[in-house]
């Protein structure tokens, strides 16, 4: 097995006075509330064990107080445990000091925060690169890598902007382009989208999964929105005063709660949410015929106003695709549909997950088509259905 990024066995915080004194009493099974009252310290989070594997999105999701952000400023050091072991890529980093720590918080990992962080006086670009500037990277070089992540968040054209005129879904999205820049091993991200209104946060949302397939980050993702959780998590954990009470995937966990809190705390997703192909493909508004001419798709395409549509055999067999552009071309060069025809599709058999679509969704240039085992075509799923299966 792979060694995972971040591990923890044990990780435990508590604030205020006598740490030790209250790791004792927990130890004892006193719980964190008795243990506030007893000696006047806050537990932040208690006998964490988990491992964080590479590449994978990992959230963490609890009530308002559970330990959450105490738990990520444990894996970057911004706090220090009072007692258990933290390794990084197997190696126990919890007395890194100096030049090793700043090394760890510059390269290793990188932070995102709720609206927080970025510089007011400097525009979109010198926020994307303050990170790279700080390492002491050459300033053509800082440039182009911001410009890339600038692209890969969808902000292109805004390089310039001072950070006062972004809205907050924008704001958010310089952030995290801040973060990639730096191109850390893991990501931290504590709430980035709980300030956001719903629809931009489904954007968020759907962009992050996006950009996730593209670098292949290692993400660790803080909310308490148990539709957030499972949508955008690999794997979930769900704290409960100061303690994980439950580790999985949003599959085993929904299948499967294993105890009353857990069940009621995840009742909240809707499952007609956890959704598969069949379920939300249509029958598309038109369909041509291979032996029909480009008269036929076009009169096709424009009674219906798309841009595409599919090509089917004798036997509802999916050929391809033709577009409103190539059947301009063909009818004027007296071309035969065969000839201009496309044949990259995305296709899917009907109970693949939409969670499995979104990422595909996302650079797909037609709807994705459908098929059953013997290659007919049973429906059409759009973008914006994959898309609105996220709310
Ligand atoms: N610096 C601190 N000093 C004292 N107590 C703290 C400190 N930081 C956190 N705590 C306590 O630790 C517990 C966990 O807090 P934490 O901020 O990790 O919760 P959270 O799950 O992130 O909550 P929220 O959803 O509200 O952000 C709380 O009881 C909190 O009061
Ligand atoms: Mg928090």
């Amino acid at each position: 097995m792979n060694t995972p990024v971040i591990s923890t066995r044990g990780l435990t915080k508590v604030f205020g006075y006598s740490p030790q004194a209250a790791v004792k009493l927990l130890r004892e099974g006193m719980d964190k509330d008795a243990v506030f009252r007893k000696l006047g310290s806050a537990v932040g989070v208690y006998d964490v064990s988990l491992d964080i594997e590479r590449g994978r999105t990992f959230v963490i999701i609890g009530l308002s107080g559970s330990g959450k952000s105490t738990l990520v400023r444990l894996m970057n050091l911004l706090l220090r445990p009072t007692c258990g072991s933290l390794l990084f890529e197997g190696e126990d980093i919890v007395g890194l000091r100096g030049k090793d720590l700043i090394d760890y918080r510059r390269n290793k990992v990188s932070m995102v925060f709720q609206g927080f962080g970025l510089m007011g006086h400097r525009d979109v670009l010198g926020n994307v690169c303050y990170g790279l500037e700080v390492k002491g990277v050459r300033k053509d070089k800082r440039i182009d890598r911001a410009m890339e992540m600038i692209g890969l968040v969808g902000l292109s054209g805004w390089e310039h902007q001072p950070i006062s005129s972004l809205s907050g879904g924008m704001k958010q999205r310089v952030g995290l382009a801040r973060a990639l820049a730096n191109d850390p091993e893991v990501l931290l991200m504590d709430e980035p989208f709980s300030a956001l209104d719903p629809i931009v946060r489904r954007d968020m949302q759907f962009e992050l999964l996006g950009i996730q397939k593209k670098v292949k980050k290692t993400m660790v993702f803080i909310t308490h929105d148990i539709n957030e959780a499972f949508k955008l998590g690999d794997r979930v954990a769900i704290m409960k005063d100061a303690k994980v009470v439950r580790i999985g995937s949003p599959e085993e966990i929904l299948s499967d709660p294993g105890d009353e809190y857990i069940e009621q705390f995840v009742r909240d997703i809707d499952r007609s949410k956890v959704l598969l192909a069949r379920n939300v493909m249509i029958t598309p508004a038109s369909l041509v015929k291979i032996g029909d001419g480009p008269n036929v798709a076009l009169k096709e395409m424009k009674s219906n106003s798309i841009s595409s549509v599919f090509v089917i055999g004798d036997n509802m067999d999916l050929v391809g695709i033709v577009t409103l552009d190539s059947a301009m071309k063909a009818r004027a060069a007296n071309l035969s549909l065969t000839e201009i025809i496309e044949n990259d599709i995305i296709v899917t058999d009907p109970d693949t997950p939409i969670a499995d679509l979104i990422p595909i969704a996302a650079r797909a240039k037609f709807p994705i088509a459908v098929l059953d085992p013997t290659r007919r075509l049973l429906g059409i799923v759009t973008k914006a259905a994959v898309l609105s299966s996220l709310t």
